[in-house]
């Protein structure tokens, strides 16, 4: 089979590691990829969004299957584009990928499918919303509506960081069209849990779980970012928490979507709040976490290409998804400086190390090939992965790693999974 995967990150190359270990898979074509994607797949200069050059493309070279890895794509309704062609892809249609799309829309959801969440409104008015904040009870949380690269969320400690949020959503437009509408909602306490699950319009089957580290520094403090690291599974996410889930969240969420008319194909990834009311949906994303992804895949037994076509042809009942009985940690090495500005350019050295060792990995997230040379190309560089028995160990091996690699401006956090350890 030839396979195309569309997306740059340390998502897209986790996935095409992992889709080069399918029996079934011949050749790899990653849109645009990067240099380490570039190691194990053929990378092509066409961005994510030329929907009609990805097209062409995926006929030209009779490519078997495209898995679409970004929300952007997704959302902006790429499936639909390949599916009008007759072309294989994995991923929800436009009218499902509104899921991670639209915040009201699936705040709405939940609530008229009685589905665990925070308490909220909506509002396409700044008026109405500095009116609702008059009364509201504080900490709050406001959330543009649309896709805003993870940063469209603020939690307001007062009401006059609240009102300063209204302004910076809906006034200053922040976010662009992002904010046109925003979803001002319930401050919820508890642990965070990102679960991903296969989908295949009727069926979901859950992965196992991971859990990201968003702040930039250590101790959790700092600025929000892409994720400086995982680790999986969740101690926290126990037999009860799953149960619970699986009774009131997962399956409700996809026969949500198929009563509206929306039947979703794709991965769901669920971010989870284990509050003292039990689990509530934080957010719904129509795709692979970054970085959970570079933790849950390498713990994965089965060949992944015959999930994602079983998902395609709605067989995914027919599928028993495995994981390993081990644990895995993910540190991102930024460029210091992330999330804010940085510089890029340097020389990545070190990376050979990675080369033959089992259970180490080093997924590239923003790197280029400049003169023979891979050089940084983003805030986040690399993630460094490894597996151990148990996350202790997976977190000794990942830090052990993290030492193999040198460039200037190096920064990573150094309690990825930390308060597991202590917990
Ligand atoms: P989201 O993109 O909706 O997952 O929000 C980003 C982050 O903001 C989450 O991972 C949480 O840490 C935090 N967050 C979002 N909604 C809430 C909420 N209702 N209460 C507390 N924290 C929240
Ligand atoms: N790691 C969070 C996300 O992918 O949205």
């Amino acid at each position: 089979m030839k396979v195309l995967i569309v997306g740059s990150g340390g998502r897209e190359h986790a996935i095409a590691w992992k889709v080069s270990q399918s029996k079934k898979v011949d050749k790899i074509y990653c849109a645009p990829g990067n240099a380490g994607i570039a190691q194990i797949a053929e990378c092509v200069d066409i961005g994510a969004m030329e929907f009609d050059k990805l097209v062409a493309f995926a006929k030209e070279k009779a490519i078997d299957l495209t898995i679409i890895g970004m929300d952007d794509p997704l959302v902006g309704g790429v499936v639909d584009a390949f599916e009008k062609e007759g072309l294989r892809v994995f991923g929800p249609r436009k009218n499902a990928a509104i899921l991670e799309g639209s915040k009201a829309f699936s705040k709405d959801l939940m609530k008229k499918y009685n589905i665990p969440t925070a308490a909220y409104e909506n509002f396409d008015s700044p008026e109405k919303a500095l009116e609702y904040l008059k009364t509201a009870k504080f900490p709050i949380v406001l959330k543009a509506d649309g896709l805003a690269l993870g940063k469209g969320v603020l939690i307001c400690m007062t009401r006059e960081e609240a009102e300063e949020g209204v302004k910076t959503l809906m006034l200053d437009k922040q976010f662009g069209n992002a904010g046109n509408t925003i979803v001002i909602e319930e401050f919820m306490t508890g642990r965070e849990v990102s679960v991903l699950s296969f989908v295949d319009g009727k069926t979901i089957k859950i992965m196992t779980s991971a859990q990201d580290h968003k702040r930039a520094k250590d101790g959790d403090q700092g600025l929000n970012t892409g994720g400086m690291g995982t680790f999986s599974p969740s101690p926290f996410y126990t037999k009860e928490v799953d149960e619970f889930c699986h009774k009131y969240i997962y399956q409700a969420t996809v026969d949500a979507m198929r009563a509206e008319g929306r039947e979703f194909k794709g991965i769901i990834f669920f971010g989870l709040m284990l509050t003292e009311d039990g689990p509530k949906v934080l957010e719904y994303n129509a795709r692979f976490g970054d970085p959970e992804t570079q933790v849950v895949l390498p713990r994965m037994k089965n060949d992944i290409v015959e999930v994602f076509e079983a998902c395609i042809d709605g067989t995914l009942d027919k599928i028993e998804l495995q994981f390993e009985d081990n644990a895995a940690v993910c540190v991102v090495l930024a460029s210091d400086g992330y999330p804010v500005s940085y510089k890029k350019g340097f020389e990545i050295k070190g990376l050979d190390n990675f080369v033959n060792r089992d259970g180490y990995y080093v997924f590239h997230a923003g790197s280029k090939l400049v003169d023979g040379k891979i050089v940084t190309n983003g805030g986040r560089v690399l993630g460094v992965t490894a597996v151990g028995k148990d996350l202790k160990a997976a977190r000794a091996n990942a830090y052990e790693a993290t030492e193999w690699i040198d460039f200037e401006n190096k920064y990573m956090r150094h309690d990825i999974g930390k308060a597991i350890d202590e917990a």
